[in-house]
C-alpha cells in the first residue's frame, strides 16, 4: 500500500491507428502510466503487451489477466512488479479523485481490496480509531461512537457498524426523497460522531447524495467531522460523465473514498479500492508491519492473501481505455439509461432515478396509480423472467419499505438494441398481466 514516485509522463495523444506494431508505436516510446489516467485510449493488444513485458521482471510466470491468477499480491518479495502496478492504480485513482498535493506529490494513500465492502470496513475502522485517539488525548469517553448515514445505505455499512460496535444514526429516506438529507445529517452530529457516510450512487436508485452540501454545512458550523464517500459505482462514472461535480477530495472534510473496480471500473469481481486523503487519516495502530515474507512491508487489510490478477486487470483497463475510453463508455451507458427511463415514463411508470448523468446509469421505477393495475412489481419481474430478463423487484429502504420498485443497472453489454428489446418485452408483459387480470375478474363475476 502507499504510493511511490513514478515518471509523470502521460499518454496524451489519440490512438495511433496507423501503427500495428506494439514496439514501433508511440506507446512503447513512453513510460507506463503511473500517476494519471491517460487522456486517450490505447489499442488493446498494445496495452496487453506492454503490461506483459512489464511483468516479465517478476520471477514467476508472465502472462496477463487470467494468466496472472497465480500471483498473490501480499507477497511483495515474489511479485514486486504486481505491487508496483497496484501503486500505479492507486496513484491514478488518487489523481482522478483530486487528492491534495504536497511538494509536487499527491498526499493520498490507499490500498486495493476485495471490493467496496472491505474498503468500507477499513474506512470505518480508521474513522473510529482516529476519533478514539483524539478523544483519549483529551481525556474524554471513547465508548459510544456513532456514525451518520442514510437509511438507504448498502448492507455493508450496517455490517460495519454492527461488527465494530458503532451506533448507526440513520437519516430516514421518505416516499419522495431516496437519498440523505444534508441538513438532517449534519444536525445529527455530536461529539461521538466518527463520521458521515455519503453515497455516490445509491444501491436503490443510483442517485448521488449531495456530498458538497454536507461538506458546506459542516464547514459553516465549524465542524471537522469526517465524510467518507461510498463511491462504489459512482467513482468510475461521475469523473467522466459529470467532471464538474464536486464530491471527492476537493471537498475539505472528505477523508476517505471507496470504489469498486468490479462495477463501472470494468474488471471482473473482486477488486475494490480504498483511498485516504493523507496518512494522517489512517491511524498507525491499524497498519501492520510484516517481514515474514522476506521484506519489511506495510499491510492494512481484512484479508491477507488475494489474487494480483484483478489489480493487473484494473491497470490494463485504466491504461487501455484512458480518460477518453471511460468517458465514451460511461456516456453511452448514461444515454441508454436515459432512453430506457424515457420509455418507461411513457408507459406510465414513476421514475425514481436521475437522468442526464445526475446519477448512475441505473433506472429505478415503480408502478404508478395512473396505470390502473392490480398486479405489482413482483408480478412484472416474474413475467420478465420468462423472457430471460432479470429485473429485480424489491422494497425501498427502511422507513419506506412498503414501497415496491424495480431496477435496471445499465452495464456495458446492455446496448441500445438490447434496451429496445427490453422495452418491447416490458410492454408485452404489461399487456399479458392486464389481460390476465381481466380474465380473473370475468371468472370471478361469472
Ligand atoms: C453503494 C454501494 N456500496 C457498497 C457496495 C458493496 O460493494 P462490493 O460488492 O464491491 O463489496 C455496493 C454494492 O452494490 C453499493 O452499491
Amino acid at each position: 500500500m502507499g504510493f511511490i514516485a513514478q515518471s509523470s509522463e502521460k499518454f496524451t495523444s489519440p490512438v495511433d491507428n496507423d501503427c500495428t506494431n506494439v514496439y514501433g508505436s508511440q506507446f512503447a516510446a513512453r513510460s507506463m502510466p503511473a500517476q494519471r489516467l491517460p487522456d486517450h485510449e490505447m489499442p488493446k493488444d498494445m496495452a496487453y503487451q506492454l503490461i506483459k513485458d512489464d511483468l516479465a521482471l517478476d520471477d514467476e510466470a508472465l502472462k496477463l489477466l487470467a494468466e496472472s491468477s497465480n500471483k498473490n499480491i501480499i507477497d511483495h518479495e515474489e511479485y514486486p512488479k504486481s505491487v508496483e502496478i497496484e501503486t500505479r492504480c492507486l496513484n491514478i485513482l488518487s489523481d482522478l479523485f483530486h487528492s491534495p498535493v504536497s511538494n509536487g506529490s499527491p498526499t493520498a494513500v490507499g490500498t486495493s481490496c476485495i471490493g467496496s465492502s472491505e474498503a468500507i470496513m477499513l474506512a470505518v475502522l480508521a474513522m473510529k480509531k482516529r476519533w478514539q485517539d483524539i478523544r483519549k488525548s483529551e481525556g474524554k469517553d471513547t465508548t459510544k461512537p456513532n456514525i451518520i448515514m442514510s437509511s438507504g445505505v448498502q448492507v455493508c455499512w450496517e455490517k460495519a457498524a454492527r461488527y465494530f460496535d458503532i451506533e448507526e444514526k440513520l437519516v430516514p429516506c421518505t416516499e419522495t426523497r431516496y437519498v440523505i438529507d444534508p441538513v438532517q445529517a449534519v444536525d445529527l452530529v455530536d461529539e461521538n460522531t466518527i463520521g458521515i457516510c455519503a453515497i455516490l450512487g445509491t444501491t436503490y436508485t443510483g442517485q448521488y447524495e449531495d456530498v458538497r452540501a454536507i461538506n458546506s454545512l459542516l464547514v459553516r458550523k465549524g465542524l471537522s467531522t469526517p465524510i467518507h464517500v461510498d463511491a462504489a459505482s459512482g467513482g468510475f462514472v461521475a469523473p467522466f460523465v459529470k467532471p464538474e461535480l464536486e464530491w471527492d477530495f476537493q471537498l475539505s472534510n472528505v477523508v476517505s473514498i471507496n470504489v469498486s473496480g468490479h462495477k463501472y471500473g470494468l474488471v471482473y469481481p473482486g477488486i475494490g479500492w480504498g483511498l485516504w486523503r493523507s496518512p494522517e487519516y489512517l491511524p498507525k495502530d491499524l497498519i501492520f508491519n510484516i517481514n515474514y515474507l522476506g521484506a519489511d512491508q506495510l499491510n492494512f487489510s481484512l484479508n491477507f492473501s488475494k489474487p494480483a490478477s484483478h489489480i493487473i486487470a484494473q491497470y490494463y483497463q485504466l491504461i487501455r481505455l484512458g480518460r477518453s475510453g471511460y468517458t465514451s463508455i460511461m456516456t453511452n451507458l448514461t444515454q441508454t439509461a436515459d432512453h430506457l427511463s424515457h420509455q418507461l415514463q411513457e408507459m406510465g411508470f414513476l421514475i425514481m432515478s436521475e437522468n442526464g448523468g445526475e446519477g448512475l446509469p441505473v433506472v429505478a421505477f415503480r408502478l404508478s396509480p395512473t396505470q390502473n393495475v392490480f398486479f405489482d412489481e413482483w408480478a412484472l419481474a416474474q413475467k420478465l423472467r420468462e423472457k430471460g430478463w432479470i429485473v429485480p423487484a424489491y422494497t425501498m429502504a427502511a422507513d419506506c419499505e412498503k414501497m415496491g420498485m424495480m431496477r435496471v443497472v445499465v452495464r456495458t453489454d446492455f446496448s441500445m438494441a438490447r434496451c429496445e428489446s427490453l422495452v418491447r418485452d416490458i410492454q408485452a408483459a404489461l399487456g399479458a398481466l392486464a389481460h390476465l387480470e381481466i380474465q380473473n375478474l370475468q371468472r370471478y363475476q361469472a
